[in-house]
């Protein structure tokens, strides 16, 4: 066979190779097998030299424009190949964004004392009550002078209390939001106060930081059967419709008379359980303790007295709780550092 058939012949072959590689990848081993550095045609071109003369020039000739002609093939067929995997590539990619996720991610809640503290605003705002919010850092004078605390009074004492100056502090209740209250508003006033409070204690009952409802009703005419009505009322929503709740009498430096609020327990019936055992929540008294409370002194509305709180005319109750208190009582909840410890096995239980 002459040198130019042969020639023709290969590039015949390379052509049908290129038309039937259907990958890059394919392709490239095309390339190799007939232009590589082994391959015949190459290897022919560069033997030129050594032809008779007479058969340099054309045979030559043949090999160069073959190559040319396979070089240019396997470019254009490149880039088609090239285009159909990007092609496909995107196709089997695609992503149905309409298409709910799978599995649907975890969704998280409001943690119980969050919750609480919502539930607790819930209920008083149906009864017609504001929600105020007050300072954490708070003057001696709200948190206790103007709330008719005694010099002597323990919670003053540094031991109890976190001092930032000598007459600055973190409030160590939410009670010093009665007398700012009053002083931004004249009578009749009926809020809530919700909020972080701060005591020098730390064991399995208390932490050093946590939360108190504040609530205070002053107008004309209020009484404490008004006091005792508006919280058997939140008693009922928060614990349920056959709540009772007692009144024992207490003392607060800020009321007069005070008292302490019980709720009759709704895990048993007069300290006995359905099985006849005591009760663990009540310890076996039927009652549960769950907030102080008291009529406003009138000491603290003559704090107030030039902004329409003459204690001659005006009168109110107030009352404070503890969210935590609340929360435990309603949930069964016996370690208070469970609600801090953040372990969503435990949290994931209150939906
Ligand atoms: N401030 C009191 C405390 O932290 C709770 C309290 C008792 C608030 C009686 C009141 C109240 O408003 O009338 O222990």
């Amino acid at each position: 066979m002459s040198m130019e058939n042969r020639i023709t012949e290969l590039q015949q072959e390379a052509e049908a190779a290129i038309a039937a590689a259907s990958s890059t990848a394919a392709l490239e081993d095309v390339r190799v097998r007939f232009l590589g550095r082994k391959a015949e045609l190459p290897n022919l071109l560069r033997g030129v030299s050594e032809l008779p003369v007479e058969q340099r020039g054309a045979v030559g000739k043949a090999a160069n424009q073959a190559r040319r002609a396979l070089e240019a093939q396997l470019e254009e067929r490149a880039g088609e190949l090239a285009v159909a995997e990007l092609t496909a590539r995107l196709e089997q990619d695609r992503v149905d964004i309409t298409l709910p996720a799978d599995p649907l991610p975890a969704v998280g809640r409001l943690h119980l004392i969050t919750q609480t503290w919502r539930q607790i605003e819930d209920i008083f705002i149906a009864l017609g009550y504001r929600v105020a919010e007050g300072p954490e850092v708070e003057s001696v004078y709200y948190n206790f002078d103007a709330l008719n605390h005694e010099p002597t009074h323990p919670a003053r004492a540094w031991t109890d209390t976190f001092y930032l100056a000598d007459d600055v502090l973190l409030r160590t209740h939410t009670s010093p939001m009665q007398v700012r209250s009053m002083e931004l508003q004249e009578p009749p006033i009926f809020i809530i106060v919700p909020g972080r409070v701060y005591r020098r204690d730390s064991d399995v009952t208390h932490t050093p930081q946590f939360h108190q409802v504040e609530g205070l009703a002053v107008d004309e005419n209020i009484t404490l059967a008004d006091l005792k009505g508006t919280l058997q009322t939140f008693a009922r929503a928060m614990f349920g419709d056959d709540r009772e709740i007692r009144l024992r009498p207490h003392f607060f430096p800020f009321t007069e008379p005070s008292v302490e609020v019980d709720v009759s327990c709704f895990n048993c019936s007069a300290g006995l359980t359905a099985t006849g055992e005591r009760c663990g929540i009540c310890k076996g008294t039927g009652w549960l303790e769950i907030l102080g409370s008291g009529m406003v002194d009138p000491n603290v509305l003559g704090h107030v007295a030039g902004n329409g709180y003459d204690p001659e005319r005006v009168q109110g109750f107030a009352f404070g709780m503890g969210i935590e208190r609340i929360a435990m009582l309603k949930y069964g909840v016996t370690d208070l550092r469970l609600l801090y410890d953040n372990d969503v096995r435990f949290l994931e239980q209150f939906a």
